[in-house]
């Protein structure tokens, strides 16, 4: 509990090696794999970024900020490069529905999510720091082509992962009374939008 209490999300720039060793990182994709998954379609795949690609990566990563801004200046292009070669583990996850199946659409995404939380709690189990970003080049279609995703898939971000370097600063604490209430019964009046 302590574990899953206290998780931080830790910025690439704070990472640093080494990152998680091949058994590692197979536990961490093991704890995905458990997420709780509506019919068992695991509507989500991990791709690594493996060491030796990453200077492609990065390549692809200036072409697609020069694509959203013209006038990026050489920093920007170097800033832009540096956010693929970072962190020592760098995973793009990949929410893959499956088509002509009963579980609705917006499951398969929360099961997706449910891994994804997973395998940040993996992560930080582990003794690792992590994190999920996604941003603009997300929706790049050519850098999205470059990833070989599929028809009908989404990329949903990277996830970077290493050794904490710097400890990022503790978590704003959230008031669980936002998420959490008591049912009054069917007759009570309902909050708004409780039928959205
Ligand atoms: C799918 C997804 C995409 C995200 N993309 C970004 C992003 O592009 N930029 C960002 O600052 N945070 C992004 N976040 C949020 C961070 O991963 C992180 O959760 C946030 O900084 C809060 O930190 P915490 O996890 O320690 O509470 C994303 C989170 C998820 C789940």
């Amino acid at each position: 509990m302590r574990a899953m209490l206290d998780r931080r999300s830790v910025s690439p720039k704070r990472l640093g090696a080494p990152g998680p060793s091949a058994e590692q990182l197979e536990l961490v994709l093991r704890a995905a794999l458990r997420a709780p998954d509506h019919g068992g379609l695991t509507p989500w795949r991990a791709i690594q970024i493996p060491a030796e690609r990453r200077a492609e990566l990065a390549q692809v990563f200036a072409e697609e900020k020069q694509r959203r801004d013209p006038l990026a200046s050489a920093d920007d292009l170097q800033r832009a490069r540096e956010h693929a070669l970072n962190a020592p583990t760098l995973i793009a996850f990949v929410v893959s529905p499956r088509a002509g199946v009963t579980v609705p659409l917006h499951e398969q995404w929360l099961a997706a999510g449910a891994a994804l939380g997973n395998m940040l709690n993996a992560f930080d189990a582990l003794g690792f720091g992590a994190i999920m970003l996604s941003g603009d080049r997300c929706s790049d279609a050519p850098l999205i082509a470059s990833l070989g995703l599929q028809l009908g898939e989404k990329f949903a971000g990277f996830i970077s992962a290493g050794t904490v370097l710097k400890t990022p600063p503790a978590a704003i604490p959230k008031s669980i009374g936002t998420v959490w209430s008591q049912w009054c019964g069917a007759k009570a009046e309902q909050p708004q939008g409780a039928l959205d």
